[in-house]
């Protein structure tokens, strides 16, 4: 940041932690130089702050549930969160859907919202770890961003700069997540725990499946819409649910939390969790109406299935990059899923929506793959790790 290393030998020393790879002591030292090139918050309650982090899927609305889960609790929660990112979609994004959503908070406002309503998420501030930003955007341009390392610098010291004593990964693993093979998401997982833990924080990284969107829609305006559905406890769908309430018990865990995971579902039941998300909203500049006067695009294309069988594959990343496209020009484009893989499907039955002016039917129906057998059953959630250990 003082201009003594030009891009050009950071650029090459990127490339080298990419081919040489970073032990867990250079990690730490790269972390912590990067923290150190900005602000960084604190609490002045001194109450205990946690936070989560995702590296990044289709249908992830899991901050959405989570965040309001854990606040509902009593547990204070500061997030702040990217936007999209290749084919995966960013939480700020989402929110953004709601109107009036103001994602921009300085830093002063967003640690006073945490402290009086107990939780905020707002947009990453160029005045925390700005050295990640220059180093990020060289290695966009010089093809280091894979780098076990180098990731968990740059995910962990914007998670430090931020202030919680606890922080929980959800690393994405699978055809439609940065980390495809589940080696590589254990081994990522493992590093953001320790390095964490080096800072004298907590770290607990979970590795969960992406090799199908998590929830059943994609898209900024139906992924609030599914979430708001969630956090009324009425799920259509497990495999969301099941994430998020995973990251809520982990997030509830590190505080200190009793029974976490029955604490965690009565917030949801109870219809605490959703009238804390409301109350964020309403810090934020939105409101309950604004919520639910969202809506998909009223332009619906169904796509059908054109033979029986089984669902073998659904390609996340290319339905997430269309409803990005799609979603840029119109926050309620989008696409809606309705069949999981191993689902047993008949000709005529209902696949997928797509919503929007732009929807494309031949990109959706290359999406699902249909074979004569079921294909192997996949857990939602791998493991989960602690520093130096799988928990
Ligand atoms: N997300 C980040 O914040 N940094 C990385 O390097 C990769 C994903």
């Amino acid at each position: 940041m003082s201009g003594e290393v030009d891009d050009a030998q950071m650029a090459a020393l990127a490339m080298a932690c990419v081919w040489r790879g970073l032990s867990l002591e250079e990690t730490v030292a790269l972390t912590k130089a990067m923290v150190e090139s900005g602000a960084t918050l604190s609490y002045p309650s001194k109450a205990f702050v946690v936070d989560k982090h995702s590296s990044g899927g289709v249908s992830d609305l899991v901050s959405l549930v989570a965040v309001p889960v854990v606040a509902a609790c009593g547990v204070r929660v500061a997030k702040l969160s990217g936007r999209a990112l290749g084919h995966t979609g960013g939480t700020i994004d989402k929110l953004e859907a709601i109107p009036g959503f103001n994602a921009t908070l300085s830093m002063d406002a967003f640690v006073h919202q945490v402290e009086r309503i107990g939780c905020a998420i707002a947009a990453q501030s160029d005045a925390l770890v700005p050295a990640d930003k220059r180093l990020y955007h060289l290695r966009d341009r010089t093809a280091t961003v894979r780098s076990i390392g180098l990731i968990a610098a740059s995910i962990v010291s914007k998670k430090i700069a931020a202030g919680a004593n606890a922080i929980v990964y959800d690393v994405k693993c699978g055809s439609a997540a940065f980390m495809r093979e589940e080696r590589e998401a254990e081994a990522l997982a493992r590093t953001l725990a320790s390095v964490t833990d080096a800072f004298g924080r907590q770290g607990r990284a979970l590795v969960t499946d992406m090799n199908e969107p998590l929830g059943r829609s994609i898209g900024p305006g139906v992924e609030v819409i599914e979430a708001c559905r969630i956090l009324r406890g009425r799920a259509r769908d497990e495999r969301a649910e099941h994430v998020c309430l995973a990251v809520a018990e982990a997030m509830l865990e590190l505080a200190g939390v009793p029974d976490a995971a029955a604490v965690a579902r009565v917030a949801l039941t109870s219809g605490r969790a959703y009238r804390k998300f409301v109350e964020m909203l309403g810090a934020q500049g939105s409101s309950e109406s604004a919520l639910e006067s969202i809506e998909p695009s009223d332009r619906r294309m169904p796509l059908r299935a054109e033979r029986e069988g089984y669902i073998a594959a659904i390609d996340g990343a290319a339905l997430g990059h269309a409803a990005r496209e799609w979603a840029a020009r119109d926050k309620g484009a989008g696409i809606i899923v309705r069949v999981r893989i191993g689902d047993l499907v008949r000709a005529g039955d209902s696949l997928a929506e797509a919503y929007g002016a732009d929807a494309d039917e031949t990109l959706l129906r290359d999406a699902f793959a249909i074979e004569a057998s079921p294909p192997p059953k996949r857990p939602v959630v791998y493991a989960s790790y602690r520093a130096g250990e799988r928990w």
